[in-house]
């Protein structure tokens, strides 16, 4: 027996925004699990930010995607064929199997996730890579305390929703940014104590009038210019985190650097940057800290979830881009 699996490979490397061009629609013979091995079911697909910067062939924190091969991305799925000692058929599980149906998979970087805990896409969210990276970019980098100031942009987002609510069970003030009045209103809901609609508003002089003191803890997602306001509201001692900076992932030409880092000389602040995946040894611990979250009702784990199968994921990524998300954007299989 082997499975079809629509694929969707990598055809050529963008300059800019990806577009039709950059993508080819495949259909590839998945074969039966030889010993060792595994065949899994992909049913949702995780959309990151991060996977333009995977399209270049640039040294980075990972390989590039290769032209001709399916492109990266983690996913859930159920195992449908095992000959794997720790894989049986019907086992829920998350790992890096590509944009495709099925997938072959020897169990590297895979592991089983509980149905019950939470659904599969909160396995890609809250509970999944963009959790992962709220919990370790705000504990270990940027070392949040009870009764600091922390801001967060792109905090409607996957990684910054669960940034600004891990911040407030730790007693922080958070402030978030984020991109119209339907996000502004839930991030409201979820208990941040002000936000700010970047597309309305001067996040500059918003930030001077609601954090007169400055922030301690400015969690970046999205660089530009909102790094440049957060920069001239620091706080004495101030911890910038670097997580991202979504808002140049498709320039063709790399924007000027931030203009105001010399307040980090002034207030005496330091701007780190971090990669995930250097914690993936203590990821059990951030999986236990929101899934206990979760189920007590101080996180809110919220997907967009698109339906459409591999086929709309040339688009669904586009959307990343232009803000159709609220929390985790997760596309259906
Ligand atoms: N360092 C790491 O290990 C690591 C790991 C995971 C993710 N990240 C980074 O974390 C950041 C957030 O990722 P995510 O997965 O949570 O994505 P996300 O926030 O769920 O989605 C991206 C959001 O960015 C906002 N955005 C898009 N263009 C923007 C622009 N020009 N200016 C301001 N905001 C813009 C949009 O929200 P609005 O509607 O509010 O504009 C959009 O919803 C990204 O920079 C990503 O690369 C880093």
């Amino acid at each position: 027996m082997s499975w079809s699996s629509n694929e969707v490979h990598l055809a050529s490397r963008p300059t800019g925004y990806p577009d039709a061009g950059t993508w080819s629609a495949v259909t590839v013979e998945v074969p039966e699990p030889g010993e060792g091995q595994f065949v899994v079911k992909v049913d949702h697909i995780s959309l990151d930010p991060a996977m333009r910067g995977w399209l270049n062939d640039v040294r980075s924190y990972i390989p590039p995607v290769q032209i001709g091969e399916a492109m990266r991305a983690m996913c859930t799925g159920s195992v449908v064929a095992s000959r794997h000692p720790d894989f049986a058929v019907g086992d829920a599980v998350a790992g890096t199997f590509g944009v495709v149906e099925y997938a072959l998979s020897d169990g590297t970087g895979v592991t089983t996730i509980d149905l019950g805990v939470a659904a599969a896409p909160t396995w890609l969210g809250a509970l999944g890579m963009t959790g992962m990276t709220a919990y370790f970019g705000l504990h270990d980098v940027g070392r949040i305390k009870a009764g600091e100031t922390v801001l967060v942009s792109a905090a409607a987002g996957a990684v910054g929703s669960v940034v600004a609510q891990l911040a407030k069970a730790e007693g922080c003030r958070v402030i978030g940014i984020a991109g119209g009045p339907d996000k502004v209103a839930w991030l409201k809901e979820i208990g941040l104590d002000e936000a700010i609609d970047y597309k309305s508003e001067n996040v500059l002089r918003r930030l001077r009038e609601i954090a007169p003191k400055g922030i301690d803890v400015y969690f970046d997602n999205v660089g530009g210019d909102i790094l440049d306001a957060a920069l001239a509201n620091l706080r004495r001692g101030a911890r910038v985190v670097i997580c991202g900076a979504v808002a140049g992932y498709n320039d063709e030409t790399l924007a000027p650097g931030p203009k105001r880092y010399m307040s980090l000389l002034v207030f005496r602040a330091t701007m780190t940057g971090f990669v995930v995946f250097d914690y993936e040894d203590r990821f059990p611990e951030a999986v236990a800290a929101i899934s206990e979250m979760i189920a007590d009702g101080r996180l809110v784990a919220r997907e967009t979830v698109i339906d459409g199968g591999v086929a709309a994921f040339p688009d669904a990524l586009l959307g990343l881009y232009a803000g159709v998300n609220t929390g985790k954007l997760v596309l259906k299989v």
